[in-house]
């Protein structure tokens, strides 16, 4: 965490002063941290000489900014035109069932989230989701559980020595 504390700092030592260094300094801690935590933007107002009220409305502005840490298991449903026409929306209304989770959210126990996104560039598979980077083509809500399956299975505990 000091480490990432170090690069926090080095960010907004680039950017000391800058009124208008708002987004890319936000896009620039995203970046390290994979989103915006809250005491970070604190540093960024403090900073830049921003009331922290104007860089959380800057941050929930924006869709591309998220405040929340995404889950080990990053689930996107791409509802580009393409998939949104091959029934995208069902797709992601199956996988916000089968998570329990609304877009944008993560999971208590940090397993999924859950995103939805524009068009991922293989429009000819729609619709579209992708779990882990793994692209899943031809989706429909009745794929999404066997979908889910491996992403399910908690890593095997160690096995227990024998002494
Ligand atoms: S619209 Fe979904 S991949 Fe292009």
């Amino acid at each position: 965490m000091t480490e990432k504390k170090e690069q926090l700092s080095h960010i907004l030592e680039r950017h000391r002063g800058e009124r208008n260094g708002l987004i890319p300094v936000l896009l620039e801690i995203q970046k390290e941290f994979g989103y915006l935590p809250k005491e970070a933007m604190l540093k960024v107002a403090e900073c830049l000489g921003m009331k922290p009220v104007e860089v959380w409305g800057v941050a929930t502005f924006f869709n591309h900014f998220r405040l929340t840490p995404l889950g080990k298991n990053h689930v996107k449903v791409c509802m580009g035109t393409a998939c949104h026409l091959a029934g995208g929306r069902l797709v992601l209304e199956a996988l916000q069932r089968e998570l329990n989770l609304k877009v944008g959210e993560t999971s208590s126990d940090g397993e999924f989230s859950l995103e939805r996104v524009a068009c991922i560039g293989c429009c000819m598979l729609a619709p579209v989701a992708v779990i882990k980077d793994k692209i899943y083509p031809k989706m429909s809500p009745f794929k999404v559980e066997e979908s889910l399956i491996p992403y399910h299975q908690k890593e095997p505990a160690p096995p227990e020595k024998d002494c």
